[in-house]
Parts: C-alpha cells; structure tokens; sequence
C-alpha cells in the first residue's frame, strides 16, 4: 500500500489530469491501441458495449470527472481517484457506495507489461467498461457490502478470492465461445492471449465455494480460470448470506491453484456451444506463436 499523509480518510485525492504530460498519455495510447487490437472476439460483449459506451479514450488518459459523468448515466457508479491501493475496509466502503476507486498514476515505457500494483490504464480501461453494465455494476456494489461483513467476520481471504477470480479474472462462457471479462486479463496482453487459447491453465464451470477455496497466484499468468455463464449467475451468487459458508470454509482445506477436483465441472477453451471448435484449434499454431513473441519482447 502506499502511504500518503495528505489523504483524507476515504483516500480520495484530486485525479490531477492537468498534470499528465504528454508522454503519460502516449503511454495510455500504446496500451489502448493495443489492447483495442487483442480483444475483438476475445473480450465478451458486455465489456466491448462498455468501452464503446464510454467513448474514452483512444487519446488519453480520461479526466475521471468527465468519465463518471457517462458511467453514472448509465449505472449510478462514479470514478474517484486514490493514490494507490487503499485499506480493505476503505475500498468496500467506497463500492458499497457505487464508488469505483482509481488510482491516478500510469506505468512507464519499461512497465508495459509487468506491473506490481494497479495503475491508471489497469483500473479504468480493465474495470470500468463492465461498470457500465447494469447487473455487473450491480454484483459489484453487493461486493463492497459483503466485504464490509468479511472483514467484521474474519473472513476476508475466501472473499478477496471470489474478486480474483471473478472481478480480476474471470471468464464468461457465450454463443461464440469463451470471453474475457476480467480486468486483469483485458488490461494484459500475454494473458489476453493465453486465459483464452493456450493449453496449459485449467478452465473450471464457477461454483461459489470452489472459487472461495481456491488460493491465487498473483505474480504469474493464472494456472486455473473460473467460468461464470451469466452476469445474472455471478450475482444471484452474491445474494445469500456468507456467514455459514465462512463456517464451513473455515473447516476444509484450501485448494491450490491449477489442482483439478474430481468435482470440477471443466470447460473447453474450443468451447462448448457449436460451432466454433475447428477454429480455435486452427488458430493454435498462430497463438503459440503470439506467445513466444510476447515471452521473446
Ligand atoms: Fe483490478
């Protein structure tokens, strides 16, 4: 976390969009043109509506005040700007109040693709196009107030990996196959390519206490991806109480990330509805090589 004096008690800070220079926006630019490369057919269509909806920002890095002006027409959610990450209790409070916090900082030209904590492209080109979608925006307030009663309960850590693995990291199964809607894949272009179409990581049907389960990795390409079918699915699971499944996470073990239950319902990442199958595998080899080439830059 990183400790700044001047914060007030919610954290929120001036954005100080006037304060980018012009090579903080290119570097926005890059990634965007990017990223805005990968994801058609990769990205689901709730998310690829978002971006749309937002009409951000192939520019530059958006004014938070001018960007939460079109999400809260949309879904009643605003930006607001934090200088890095927040206490657990202080970042509930806010999504529990239809506040996504954003950090203001943006990586540099050596960071492109490797970063430690969140920055600016990360948290509003990764998180806000799916706030733009009402039912999304919706399971993600429900979050925050679940989050305020982990905390309360001890039972943040089977919380926070429900947010990994859904939030961060999740895939959505459709009509043309499997989709990208987690921010921490759309913002990354290695695992853009590889959550979707490389062998190795494990694709597993989303089950509530499966993923509460589940540890992480939060320094590497995920080995195991959850798959929800529906936004309605992801927060119709978020309407029970917790309190008796923290009972009863408390009581079994975790599961390490990439280990396959016999339980486990897997998903195919050629992907299970029609027709689509012949082309995921004909796109194999020119995946790989995606790969390399993003393992060689
Ligand atoms: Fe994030």
């Amino acid at each position: 976390m990183v400790e700044h004096p001047e914060a007030s008690e919610d954290y929120v800070i001036d954005q100080g969009w006037a304060d980018y220079r012009a090579e903080d926006h290119a570097i926005w630019r890059t990634l965007f043109e990017r990223q805005s490369r990968l994801l058609p057919g990769r990205a689901c269509r709730e998310y690829v509506a978002g971006l749309q909806g937002l009409g951000v920002a192939a520019e530059g890095i958006p004014d938070f005040e001018r960007l939460s002006d079109i999400v809260e027409r949309a879904t009643g959610w605003r930006i607001v700007a934090v200088p890095g990450l927040v206490p657990d209790d202080v970042f509930f409070r806010h999504l529990a109040a239809r506040r996504f916090p954003a950090t203001n900082w943006i990586r540099r030209p050596e960071q492109m693709d490797y970063l430690q904590e969140p920055d600016v492209f990360h948290d509003i080109f990764g998180h806000v196009p799916v706030l733009m979608h009402p039912v999304f925006a919706d399971y993600m307030q429900a979050y925050g107030r679940g989050g305020l009663k982990a905390l309360h309960l001890g039972a943040l850590p089977y919380l926070a990996r429900l947010y990994w693995y859904t939030v961060e990291f999740g895939l959505i199964r459709t009509g043309e196959g499997l989709r990208i809607y987690g921010s921490g894949i759309v913002s990354s272009r290695a695992e853009s390519i590889y959550c979707l179409e490389s062998e190795k990581p494990k694709r597993i049907a989303f089950d509530l206490m499966r993923v509460m389960r589940t540890q992480y990795r939060i320094d590497d390409l995920q080995e195991s991806y959850f798959v929800i079918d529906s936004f309605d699915q992801l927060f119709a699971a978020t309407r029970p109480d917790f309190t008796p499944y923290y009972q009863e996470l408390k009581r079994r073990p975790d599961i390490a990330p990439g280990v396959v239950l016999t339980s486990d319902r897997l998903v195919s990442a050629g992907v299970a509805h029609g027709g689509d199958r012949p082309r995921q595998r004909g796109a194999r080899g020119r995946t790989d090589e995606a790969l390399d080439r993003i393992a060689a830059d």
